[in-house]
């Protein structure tokens, strides 16, 4: 008899800058039997993201746009993943925006990670302006992607303490470790 295949997991593409941590952990996440998605393509806008190591790693194909010409790199990346038949996109740490046209190319297949209590601190350097600020609190949000920066509607977030001992640094380690559980309890809310 033939080896029973479960039902097909949704072909998925990672987007990163930077050290990839987050991707590392959804595509070990990806591998068990019960994730719903399966990583099929790493996009990055440098060749400098540390992340991309992981495509060798893992052997998982590895692509770099370098984002200059905005319109003609999303437009050979829409290309690539319906070639792909890519259905899903995660952004993990990805410092590009990515354009209207293309968010409505993927409306509602879109994912990302913040590291904050969104709608607290859009952008960047979030522990820094809660350090700052004195919060109480920080945490991460994995949200959809929409045209307007880190404001799409939430899927999960979880939220830490802050204690008087911790500094940006302390906080973004803190923060990571729980953005590395959150993202794929995200992806499996999404698709449960
Ligand atoms: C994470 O803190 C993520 O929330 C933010 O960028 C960082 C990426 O870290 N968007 P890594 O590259 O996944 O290690």
């Amino acid at each position: 008899m033939g080896k029973l295949i479960g039902p097909k997991k949704i072909k998925t593409a990672i987007f990163i800058s930077g050290k990839g941590s987050n991707l590392k952990n959804i595509i070990k996440f990806s591998k068990n039997k019960n994730s719903p998605i399966t990583v099929d393509l790493i996009i990055s806008n440098t060749p400098k993201a540390k992340g991309l190591r992981f495509a060798n790693q893992f052997g998982i194909r590895k692509k770099i746009f370098n984002f200059k010409n905005l319109k003609e790199s999303e437009k050979k990346i829409l290309s690539l993943l319906k070639n792909r038949n890519i259905k899903f996109i995660a952004l993990a740490g990805f410092m590009k925006i990515l354009s209207k046209n293309f968010i409505k190319n993927f409306k509602g297949k879109i994912i990302n990670i913040h590291p904050s209590l969104l709608p607290k601190y859009k952008g960047l350097n979030t522990h820094h302006k809660a350090i700052k600020n004195k919060d109480k609190f920080a945490g991460c949000t994995v949200h959809y992607v929409t045209a307007k920066l880190d404001s799409g509607k939430k899927i999960l977030q979880k939220k830490i303490k802050i204690t008087s001992k911790d500094n940006a640094i302390s906080l973004a380690k803190k923060v990571l470790k729980e953005e590395h559980k959150l993202y794929p309890a995200a992806i499996m809310k999404i698709f449960s």
